[in-house]
Order: C-alpha cells, then sequence, then structure tokens
C-alpha cells in the first residue's frame, strides 16, 4: 500500500527519497511523486508519474536540482484512478504546502464541499487533496506562522485513519509529520533525519529510530526531533529503538525475486525461532510474556485466532492444534468479519491476533474491540515496534526477517512455528501435555529446519511440473485437519502471484460441489501428508482419477500407494501431522511461483496487491 519518506540533512534529497521509495516498493503501488526545495531556484521541484519508479527516475534525470530536504511518495489508488494528477505530493492552492499522505480521509467530501464553497479550486479526485488544502487554507489564515500550528488546527476537523508528512515553501528545513493509526517511523542521523512509513526505507541510513504513536505530531529539522501529542496536549519524549535489521536482508542477494529468496530463507526462520525459543534443556520460554499474562494463559476459557490473508491460515492450523494439545475451545476469524460481528468477550477470553506486518487496518481495529471488551490479547508479530504489537497485552515476535516479496512465505513459516510453540507451551502450563509428549513433540520440533532445507532442495522439480501446467486457468487444492488450511494457503499463493483462478477446499467436502468440476483438464492439489485422515484423503484421491482428473500430490516420503496414484508426486520428510504444515507448503510455494514466472508476472509485486494493508 501507500508508502511515505521524507529528509531533511546535509545529502542531495533527491537520490535519498528515490532510494527510499525504491525500499518501499515492495509494499505495492501505482504511481508515485516527490517534492523538494530546490534552495537554488527557491522554491518547489515537484514531480509525479503515473506508473512505476523507473518512469520517475527516467523523468528526473533531465533535471538538476539543488535540494536538502524533500518527501516522496508511492500512492495505491483508493480514490482516484491512478494518474499523475491523482499521485501524490499534493500541493494547497496557495503553492506553499504540500502533503504526501497515507490512509484515508473519511470525511473527505463534507471537508471539500465546505472548501469549494470557498472558493478553493481542486485538481486532483483525492481525498488527500483535500488535507493538504485544508491544512494549506490554515496555513495561509494563520499568515504562514508555522505549518505544525496549521496542521494542529487541521488535523481536529479531518476524520479517518491516516498519516502524513508536510513541507512548506517559507521554512522548508522542516518536515511536520502525523501519524493516526498508519504507521509512521523517525529515523535518526547525525545532521540529518528522515522519516517513513517503514523501516526498510530508512535502513540505508540509520537504525536508530522513534516509532510514532498515535496522535503524535512531530516537527522534524536536520538537527532535532519534537514530538507533540495531540492526545495529552503536550510535548513528549519518545524513546528511540535500534532496528536489527540490516539493508541486505532487504535486498535480492543474487536471487530473481524476493519470494524466491524468502522461500530459501526458511529454514534459517525455524533455526533462529529454535535458538530463540527452545532452551538447551528443551524447555520453551518466550521473552516478552510476562508473569502476569501468564498466570492469564492458565485461566483463560476460550481462545480467538484474528487475522487477514495468509495469516489466516496460519490462525487456522494454530486453532486445531491450540485445541488438540492445550484443549481450549478456540475460533478462528477473519478479522474484517471478527471486528463488525459483535464478539462476545470477557477477561476469560484470549485473543491472539497474527499480522507479519504488524499494521493491518482489519487486524488492529478488531485488537481494539477485542481490548474495549476486556479480552487478553496477544500479537504474534513479525515487524518489531509495529503499532499491533505495541498496543497488545503481550507480543510474541516471529523473528522471520524483513519480507519484501507480496506473497507471504517466510513469515507464514514462522507464523506457524511460533503459534505451535504457543500452543505447547500452554499446554504444558495447563497440564494437558504429558511431560514424554512435550519431549517428543520438542524433538520433532527441533528437526523441522533440516527437513525443510530437503524440500527445498527438490526446486527443480517443481520447475517441471509448473511447465507441464502453467497454461491452466484453474486449480482445486484440498486437505484435511492440519492441511486443509495448506490447501487454502497453496492456493492463495497461486491466485495471488499467478492470476489463475485456485479454490482451497476441505476434502470432505468434495462430494457436495467441487467433484462436479473433476474433468481430464482440471488440476487438483491433493495434500496428504502422514495423518489421522490419511485413508480418507486416498479415498479423495480415488474418486478424482475415476473421473480423469489430474493428481498433483504432496506425500510424505516412502508413500508409494500414493506416488503411483498421482500424476505428480513430491515428498516431504517423515514428521507428526501437527508440523507438517510447515513443510507440505513449500511444495505449494513454489508451484506458485513457477506458474506465475513462467506467466511473465510481476512476482514481487502482483497487480492490485499490496504487502501491509492499512486501510479497511
Ligand atoms: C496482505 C498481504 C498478505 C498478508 C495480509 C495480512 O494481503 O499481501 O501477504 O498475509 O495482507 O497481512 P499481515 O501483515 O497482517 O500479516
Amino acid at each position: 500500500m501507500c508508502g511515505i519518506i521524507g529528509y531533511t540533512g546535509y545529502r542531495n534529497a533527491v537520490p535519498v527519497l528515490i532510494q527510499g521509495l525504491e525500499q518501499l516498493e515492495y509494499r505495492g503501488y501505482d504511481s508515485a511523486g516527490i517534492v523538494c526545495y530546490d534552495h537554488r531556484k527557491g522554491g518547489f521541484f515537484l514531480i509525479k508519474e503515473k506508473g512505476k519508479l523507473a518512469v520517475l527516475k527516467e523523468k528526473i534525470g533531465n533535471f538538476s536540482v539543488d535540494a536538502h530536504v524533500g518527501i516522496g511518495h508511492t500512492r495505491w489508488a483508493t480514490h482516484g484512478e491512478p494518474s499523475r494528477a491523482n499521485a501524490h505530493p499534493h500541493i494547497d492552492a496557495s503553492g506553499r504546502v504540500a502533503l504526501v499522505h497515507n490512509g484515508i480521509i473519511e470525511n473527505y467530501a463534507a471537508l471539500k464541499a465546505v472548501l469549494q464553497k470557498k472558493k478553493v479550486r481542486f485538481v486532483s479526485q483525492t481525498d488527500t487533496e483535500v488535507g493538504a488544502q485544508l491544512i494549506g487554507r490554515c496555513y495561509v489564515k494563520g499568515k504562514g506562522k508555522s505549518l505544525f500550528e496549521a496542521a494542529k488546527a487541521a488535523i481536529p476537523q479531518m476524520r479517518g485513519y491516516f498519516a502524513f508528512v508536510l513541507l512548506s515553501k517559507d521554512n522548508p528545513d522542516t518536515l511536520v509529520a502525523y501519524k493516526h493509526s498508519n504507521p509512521l517511523v523517525i529515523g535518526l542521523g547525525q545532521g540529518e533525519n528522515f522519516v517513513a512509513s517503514d523501516v526498510t526505507a530508512l535502513l540505508p541510513y540509520t537504525r536508530q529510530v522513534i516509532y510514532l504513536e498515535d496522535d503524535d505530531l512531530a516537527v522534524i529539522t536536520r538537527k532535532d526531533v519534537r514530538i507533540f501529542s495531540l492526545k495529552s496536549q503536550t510535548w513528549v519524549k519518545r524513546e528511540p529503538a535500534t532496528v536489527h535489521w540490516n539493508v541486505s536482508q532487504a535486498q535480492k542477494q543474487g536471487f530473481p525475486h524476493f519470494m524466491l529468496k524468502e522461500m530459501h530463507e526458511q529454514p534459517v526462520v525455524l533455526r533462529n525461532i529454535l535458538e530463540k525459543r527452545i532452551s538447551k534443556k528443551g524447555d520453551i520460554f518466550f521473552d516478552t510474556m510476562t508473569g502476569g499474562f501468564r498466570s492469564r494463559l492458565r485461566q483463560i476459557d476460550r481462545v480467538y485466532m484474528v487475522s487477514c490473508g495468509t495469516a489466516h491460515h496460519a490462525g487456522l492450523v494454530g486453532s486445531v492444534a491450540m485445541e488438540k494439545y492445550a484443549r481450549i475451545p478456540c475460533r478462528t476469524q477473519v478479522s474484517s468479519e471478527f471486528r463488525y460481528g459483535d464478539p462476545i468477550l470477557s477477561a476469560k477470553d484470549l485473543v491472539i491476533l497474527i499480522t507479519q506486518s504488524g499494521e493491518t487496518a482489519d487486524t488492529l481495529a478488531a485488537l481494539r474491540e477485542a481490548k474495549a471488551k476486556g479480552a487478553a490479547t496477544l500479537a504474534i508479530v513479525n515487524v518489531v515496534g509495529s503499532t499491533i504489537a505495541r498496543e497488545a497485552d503481550a507480543v510474541l515476535y516471529t523473528h522471520a526477517g524483513p519480507e519484501i516479496g507480496v506473497a507471504s512465505t517466510k513469515a507464514y513459516i514462522a507464523q506457524l512455528a511460533t503459534l505451535l510453540l504457543l500452543v505447547f507451551y500452554t499446554g504444558k502450563l495447563r497440564r494437558k501435555i504429558h511431560p514424554r509428549e512435550f519431549k517428543t513433540l520438542i524433538r520433532d520440533f527441533r528437526r523441522l529446519p533440516e527437513h525443510c532445507a530437503k524440500v527445498l532442495q527438490e526446486g527443480k522439480r517443481f520447475e517441471a511440473c509448473a511447465q507441464k501446467h502453467f497454461s491452466r486457468r484453474h486449480f482445486l487444492y484440498i486437505g484435511r485437519g492440519y492441511n486443509y488450511p495448506t490447501a487454502l494457503e497453496g492456493a492463495l499463493k497461486l491466485k495471488e502471484i499467478s492470476y489463475a483462478h485456485a479454490h482451497g477446499y476441505a476434502a470432505g467436502e468434495m462430494k457436495h460441489g467441487p467433484i462436479a468440476l473433476i474433468d481430464h483438464e482440471q488440476p487438483v492439489i491433493c495434500i496428504a501428508p502422514d495423518s489421522l485422515t490419511y485413508e480418507k484423503m486416498i479415498s479423495n484421491i480415488q474418486e478424482i482419477r475415476a473421473r480423469d482428473g489430474i493428481v498433483i500430490a504432496i506425500g510424505s516420503r516412502g508413500h508409494h500407494d500414493l506416488e503411483k496414484m498421482a500424476d505428480e508426486f513430491f515428498s516431504i520428510p517423515r514428521t507428526q501431522e501437527v508440523f507438517s504444515p510447515i513443510l507440505t507448503i513449500i511444495p505449494l510455494q513454489f508451484l506458485a511461483y513457477k506458474v506465475a514466472v513462467l506467466n511473465g508476472r510481476d512476482v514481487d509485486q502482483p497487480r492490485n496487491l499490496a504487502k501491509s494493508v492499512t486501510v479497511e
């Protein structure tokens, strides 16, 4: 989704802004722009274009600009089509104030009508321009006294979820930044400062950051950062934090796509989690969980797993495991349904929010709903310091490192691993897992990085399978138990990046509909590792074969009966059923990846999708 970068300092601002926007490209966008204060010419240098950053960069190449301050933006269209006019930055009618913005100003239509009555002329269809015009008017009416005062006067009139950064012509060393639900982080340098919607944009320059809190209005100069809280109406001090990610983690490192690189990082991610979470003696520990939260965990009666997209599929796996090993009734819901469903919650409920970015708007709203109703909240998050991580009662970080590819891979594996450890931890705490069984679970968990590496080694074989099927337009995925969510996730991966229609189904439901689709042209991806329901899966596969369907099976090593039955067979090392989703998803990630590449798709930035969905 949209990305923001701002800079004030001693460097040439143009390349800093462009590099920042490049780091934000992965979020998904359809147009981009920058505005700088050109010291030589004494005015704004504004340039924006529809399409990829390369188009903007080529345009900028024709100009020489002497600027040390500026703001930039990648836009993912919400109000108004992708076009140059709708791209950010937007400049107010007086030409003195420039603004970039993420999120939505919900009452923009009413504000626009009022401004139009005052003869303000609009040049775009965006809600953003309304923000720029409103703040611009406050600024001009205050006779250009201060951009900070203008923003402070305008913000209470704006409703919605957003973050923005402002630059004025009159005081061009200063940026003014405001956060309300959408993330903004300030990067601290020596004689320079930065602001961005996402920490990855800051990594080339600094790892010292301040995460703004809701309703913080920051005044950023090259030497100084001051923060005013609109909530408390006072100047506040926010402690800087150190980011532990580095630039190379956010680069392709020789892989053609981030997605492929991130798939190959999965064994390392599992090893990291293992090292961080399992002691030499075989105990699970969560550094961020307090004693108070632990005792709450002992007493809860019900668990909800709430999340979106891929994280929702991790929640489905976690929920099956929670009921089996911790014996706590557990319900899984997508955040957008949970938040509006008026959930019945009390202090005896635990709501687990699962999110890679920690910023997904619906999941954030679900967290706030759960807190307001008195439930205990626990966030499973990848991005350290993100809003959901900070607002939940407790947080478990997944330690997957930066994930850039829009289609989530390593973050999913990390969510699964973290959720399973949480389940085993809770089961042990509540004495639902026998110590012997606990030991076996830990022993088998420890083998996962090696198993995962073995599945990845089969990459070439997935290529051959994709070659055969890449031009097909419909795929069906089926699984049972722990691997029903794998069917959903496998189908999601394929549709996200290849744009083929793919549907995940519980195999037991085949006869209630999907079997009507089966003919000699219908590929069915059957996820059937060792499990309680293996025999049932075999029966489902027989039914598909009897109707000439194409069977692509994922099974456990040594299952020759399944291998013989399938047109294509991929195996995973043998493991307990509860761990199998961590391995069975890998062939499906590969399949999706290869099909997308063969179709010439933009794997890392598929059309219309965004990495971090910060609007409803
Ligand atoms: C977007 C991304 C998905 C992700 C989902 C939830 O749709 O493209 O990869 O699973 O958002 O994001 P979150 O950051 O909350 O896990």
